[in-house]
């Protein structure tokens, strides 16, 4: 993992020391705040932090992310805070390197579950786990901490896709131990990466290690149980986990083992909820901000959904929500809640900045300054506008400059998945409720390996169907003649199955 592009160097931010290089210029608990405010500054395509031994070599530009996006030249690595995961989540599918024969295999074995009828599949899960929040909400007073609470949906909803397990979210206000015990496990694996090389820092990694080993022995074990539970019942593949059971390869027959299906469940579990729940927290913040864009919103579920307030949008209905699609769309752009992904080459090559880059040099596409690239996004990137990705805005585009759901073969697998629960939570939300945000909140981002608003609350007010826009045609999606949602994101790696190819 040390990274020290034979000695080349880039631009880095001033005041650099002796021994702990640029490690003043990082906030330890704001580190992508300072790198994004490194990158706004330096106004470079590239630059470096070196903290200790470790260069961190961050790629700010969106020409630049591009070429690092060629999948003939590059693939993707892991950075010290996602190596760091393997200790938890070995070599599930986000944290196995690409040439590991367990990646290729669980992503052959695991596609199935993110087809158009699996997620179809997971339609009424996703329906009901809202109607619990819902009710949930109903006997709590007062305004509603919007990223807990986003985050108890996404957890619960993708543990009863995946497992068919209920974690009891919404019997409390604290979340499940298991959540806990997730996040303090992210939370050292970042403390890890900045440590190994720090001088010391072994004795520092090693005490984490120590302390966060039940938390870690916690995990394993609930899940042990999940699967021999389910190994001892007939098999099914009515959920993730029944096809991770069940599912042969296709040429070899080989099946996953029971230490990767553990991997893969704890996976799915950290990659998808967190990401899901900040999208749909920062989409909210937005909404709750703009009287324009949120009045767009209302109009459009109305027009969809009509005036009953407990309507619940079809399967096939979701990819009608355009406009949302977008807002969606646009809160990824400017908080893309996985903010950064690692590439290396396959081969020695030089870049169009000039670096020589060696198979074991690595940087990180800095997501939120790629997707700020006022050559790309303009002089206003930072202003919040869902009409970005309409299609007459899009076309034209440069190739990889929105990035949220990562690169080529590892990209996201569980991006239809996401798209669909987000923007059916956004749908009946805003259906059933006036959302009212604190004037006086500023922006404030908790920052683990995803990121979600902090301290962003939301007063929700009920709407009679009175209010809602009684006298507008249903299934009216055009209305505001907004793009169908397979457009609009022009340059994610095509796909053939899920929401944009249904749309
Ligand atoms: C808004 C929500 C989400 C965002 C922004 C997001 C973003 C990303 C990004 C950027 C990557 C690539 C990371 C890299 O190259 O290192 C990724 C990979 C991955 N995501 Fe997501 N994700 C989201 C939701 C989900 C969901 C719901 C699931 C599971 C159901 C999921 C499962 C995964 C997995 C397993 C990988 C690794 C794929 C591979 O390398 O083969 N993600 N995601």
């Amino acid at each position: 993992m040390q990274n020290d592009w034979g000695g080349q160097s880039f631009a880095h931010p001033s005041g650099r020391l002796p021994i702990v290089g640029d490690g003043r210029s990082v906030d330890p608990s704001r580190p992508l705040k300072s790198m994004v405010g490194h990158a706004e500054k330096l106004g470079e395509p590239i630059f470096e932090i070196q903290v200790f031994d470790q260069k961190f070599v961050f790629v700010a530009s969106a020409e630049l992310a591009a070429e690092l996006c060629d999948e003939q030249r590059f693939v993707k690595v892991l950075p010290p805070a996602v190596d760091a995961l393997r200790d938890f989540a070995g070599d599930g599918l986000f944290t196995a390197h690409s040439h590991e024969h367990n990646w290729r295999l669980a992503h052959d074995l695991l596609r199935p579950a993110f087809t158009r009828t699996a997620m179809q599949s997971y339609h009424p899960v996703m329906v009901e786990t809202l109607d619990e929040l819902f009710a949930y909400w109903e006997r709590l007073d007062g305004p509603i901490d919007v990223s807990r609470d986003m985050t108890k949906l996404t957890l619960e909803t993708l543990a009863r896709a995946a497992l068919s397990r209920d974690f009891a979210s919404f019997e409390g206000v604290d979340p499940h131990p298991f959540v806990a015990a997730m996040i303090l496990a992210l939370k050292s694996g970042q403390r890890i990466a900045t440590l190994r090389t720090a001088p010391g820092g072994r004795l520092a990694v090693r005490r984490i290690r120590k302390r966060t080993q039940s938390s870690q022995d916690y995990v394993d074990e609930l899940l042990d149980d999940i699967i021999a539970t389910r190994r001892a019942q007939p098999p099914s593949e009515h959920d993730l986990l029944g096809i991770m059971l069940t599912a042969r390869h296709p040429e070899t027959g080989e099946q996953l083992d029971d230490t990767n299906i553990r991997h893969q469940i704890l996976t799915f579990l950290v990659a998808g909820h967190e990401t899901t729940s900040g999208a749909l927290s920062f989409a909210l913040y937005y909404l709750s901000r703009d009287p324009e864009v949120l009045a767009k919103a209302h109009a459009e579920v109305d027009a969809l959904l009509g005036p009953d307030r407990d309507t619940v949008p079809t399967f096939e209905q979701v990819p009608q929500f355009r406009y949302l699609r977008r807002v969606l769309d646009e809160a990824l752009r400017l908080w893309p809640t996985a903010p950064g992904f690692g590439r290396g080459p396959r081969e020695t090559t030089t870049l169009s900045t000039g670096h020589v880059m060696r198979p074991q040099d690595w940087a990180i596409v800095l997501l939120p300054a790629v997707h700020r690239d006022p050559a790309v996004w303009g002089d206003d990137a930072e202003r919040f506008d869902p009409d970005r990705f309409l299609p007459e805005n899009s076309r034209g585009r440069l190739p990889h400059s929105y990035k949220p759901w990562g690169t080529g073969e590892r990209s996201c697998i569980g991006r239809q998945f996401a798209q669909q629960e987000a923007i059916l939570v956004l749908a009946r939300l805003l259906h059933r409720y006036e959302i009212t945000g604190d004037p006086d909140y500023e922006l404030d981002i908790a920052e683990r390996l995803t990121i979600v608003p902090k301290g962003f609350e939301l007063r929700l007010t009920p709407r009679t169907p009175q209010r809602v826009a009684p006298d507008r045609p249903h299934g009216d999606p055009e209305s505001d003649g907004s793009e169908p949602p397979s457009a609009t994101c022009p340059h994610a790696s095509a796909r053939a199955d899920g929401l944009d190819a249904r749309a």
